[in-house]
């Protein structure tokens, strides 16, 4: 990948914006929530690029680009011609494109892409650098947001702040992101994504997880440095008691372990025992609200009872992924 060809802006990290943004596209997008009317704006086109599957991130940002009077462009990878990302490759095998020429023939097409690419293979450390996203980021020739990546989910972070902030969740209110099991190994986008908002939000951020799920040390150093900018603090612990007493929010989600990534089979065989790692009523107590990026395994990564109960919040998370989108659009168009 070169290293002079400069990155486009748009939306890759949302720890990339000042404090100051982030609240004033989350009080934008609390705005539409409750009737705004959005900008319009005609003859502009939003690609919409989506390697990996999506249920709310596709249909939010296509009624948020309806919202705003864009132009659809819709790709996904199943339909398109297998993309090369890797520089100096003879490309005889599977891929037939490059990003080299695929970004830039898309960024002549639109005036704003949004890509979802996990990029899934390879080492975690492979995963970690996101040469799908970067190298649209660095060839497009618009701004590219960031739709999720291996490593950052910002427009779900941002969404999630507009919805602590709609249920009126203090600043310096205590947050606890907690691995729950699953199945498989997930990506980290949404716990970094989540970790570093919070932190930057001013919380007391706590990361529930058991041994050996921490997140990268470099996401930690992120959200600490964050936290302590911003008034807030950081504590990793696996004491599940402590993480919860006095907890405002509760956010579940699952994560491939480091150390197993890539061998299905230990990883399969590391997590075994940690299926009661399922919220219930009982982690939330009487008051703190119940968060989740969705979709959501019912009774494996919480119970029915936290899903349909009076404090989850989670449809309010994803409504909010259409406003807050479309006061981020509307911000990079403007
Ligand atoms: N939370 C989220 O990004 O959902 P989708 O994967 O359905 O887009």
């Amino acid at each position: 990948m070169s290293t002079t060809t400069p990155l486009a802006p748009g939306l890759d990290h949302l720890g990339n914006l000042p404090a100051a943004e982030i609240q004033r596209l989350a009080d934008r997008a609390n705005a539409l929530r409750t009737g705004a009317a959005p900008q319009r704006f005609a003859g502009k086109a939003l690609g919409l690029f989506f390697l990996n599957p999506s249920l709310r991130t596709s249909a939010s940002f296509q009624r948020a680009a309806a919202r705003l009077g864009l132009e659809l462009v819709q790709l996904r990878g199943d339909g398109v011609w297998g993309l090369e990302h890797q520089d100096g490759v003879v490309m005889d095998g599977t891929t037939a494109e490059h990003l080299r020429e695929a970004a830039p023939v898309l960024g002549r097409y639109v005036d704003l892409l949004a890509v979802r690419a996990f990029h899934g293979a390879g080492s975690f450390e492979e995963c970690r650098q996101d040469p799908i996203m970067q190298g649209f980021r660095r060839w497009a020739g618009v701004p590219v947001i960031n739709m999720e990546s291996a490593r950052w989910h910002p427009c779900q972070a941002l969404a999630d702040w507009a919805t602590l902030d709609q249920h009126a969740i203090p600043k310096r209110a205590k947050f606890v992101l907690s691995w729950a099991w699953h199945p498989k190994p997930l990506p980290h986008a949404v716990p970094n994504s989540t970790l570093c908002m919070a932190a930057q939000r001013g919380m007391d951020v706590v990361l529930l997880c058991p041994p050996g799920l921490e997140l990268h040390d470099e996401v930690l150093a992120e959200a600490e440095q964050l936290a302590t900018t911003h008034g807030g603090s950081l504590t990793v612990t696996h004491d599940r008691e402590e993480a919860l007493h006095g907890a405002a929010a509760v956010y579940a989600k699952s994560w491939g372990s480091q150390q197993h990534w890539g061998d299905l089979e230990s990883e399969t065989a590391f997590r075994a025992a940690l299926r009661d790692w399922c919220v219930t009523p009982a982690w939330l107590g009487d008051s703190a609200r119940f968060m989740h990026c969705l979709p959501i395994r019912r009774n494996v990564v919480a119970s029915d009872a936290v899903l349909d109960g009076p404090q989850s919040i989670v449809l309010d998370q994803a409504e909010h992924r259409l406003h807050a989108q479309t006061a981020l659009l509307e911000s990079l168009l403007s």
